[in-house]
């Protein structure tokens, strides 16, 4: 790869105005689409109402065609970690967690989001790794300053998630994200401190911890998109885009 490729984006302040909208764009659309999740509901009705969402808001739903992804939003049930495709026959039920992601384009920036929420009344342990992986996220988000290194996040969530016994998925990770859904750097949810590239104001993020009831190990499903636990146990998945600014970490992609 040339040092072109893996150069990372400042971004301007105006370029951060538009991010704001972008982001906010898609956290609305992923506030929309909790309410909406309720056991009966087909995974295809949630990703229905986000196109609409985006659409009567001026946005363009990223993922859409994104190497040949065919849904506007992934929703991942239980096992599934990322990347679950929206279907007509999958309904929601009692006791499961599901995992929705979302990507909004707007102003020609991108904004990238993901909560996993529960279905009614859940196991314990479900609530339980639904509440880590949103700390290892706030955890990661914490580190997203100026004078830290990138390892600085990564190792913040990693230290989260194994302190408590729960799986890091080491297979897909959080990135750069700007006028692209994906850009430099790559960022881990392991790490170690003091390691990585050293963070700066203009520096966007998407911090996106995959975190497991079990071990981290993750296979693809031969629809070649799915992401499914090895062992079956359920994950969790939590992601905002963040930026690093002078005053702090900045979350994007809030909904208000
Ligand atoms: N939004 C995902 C991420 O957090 C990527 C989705 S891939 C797509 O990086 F194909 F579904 F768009
Ligand atoms: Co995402
Ligand atoms: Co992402």
């Amino acid at each position: 790869m040339s040092s072109e490729a893996r150069r990372i984006e400042l971004k301007s302040e105006k370029d951060l105005q538009h991010m704001r909208h972008a982001g906010r764009l898609a956290g609305q659309v992923l506030e929309k689409v909790g309410e909406a999740v309720r056991p009966g509901i087909k995974t295809k009705e949630l990703d229905r109402l986000a196109e609409k969402f985006i659409r009567a808001a001026g946005g363009i739903p990223t993922f859409l065609g994104y190497r040949g992804y065919p849904a506007c939003l992934c929703v991942s049930i239980n096992e599934e970690v990322v990347h679950g495709i929206p279907d007509a026959s999958r309904m929601l039920r009692e006791g499961d967690i599901v995992s929705v992601d979302v990507g909004v384009t707007l102003e020609g920036f991108v904004g990238d989001t993901a909560a996993t929420f529960a279905v009614g009344k859940v196991p314990a342990e479900s609530q339980k790794l639904l509440d880590v992986t949103r700390e290892c996220l706030r955890k990661g988000i914490e580190q997203a300053r100026v004078g830290g290194r990138l390892g600085d996040v990564s190792h913040a969530i990693q230290e989260h998630a194994e302190s408590r016994g729960y799986g890091v998925v080491r297979d897909y990770v959080g990135h750069g994200i700007g006028r692209q859904m994906h850009e430099e750097p790559v960022v881990p949810n392991y790490g170690s401190p003091r390691t990585g590239v050293r963070l700066e104001a203009g520096m966007t993020l998407a911090l996106e911890p995959m975190i497991t009831l079990g071990h981290w190990k993750v296979r693809v499903l031969d629809n070649g998109w799915t992401v499914v636990t090895q062992d079956g146990k359920r994950a969790g998945h939590f992601e905002h885009t963040v930026a690093i600014t002078s005053a702090g970490p900045e979350i994007l992609t809030l909904p208000h």
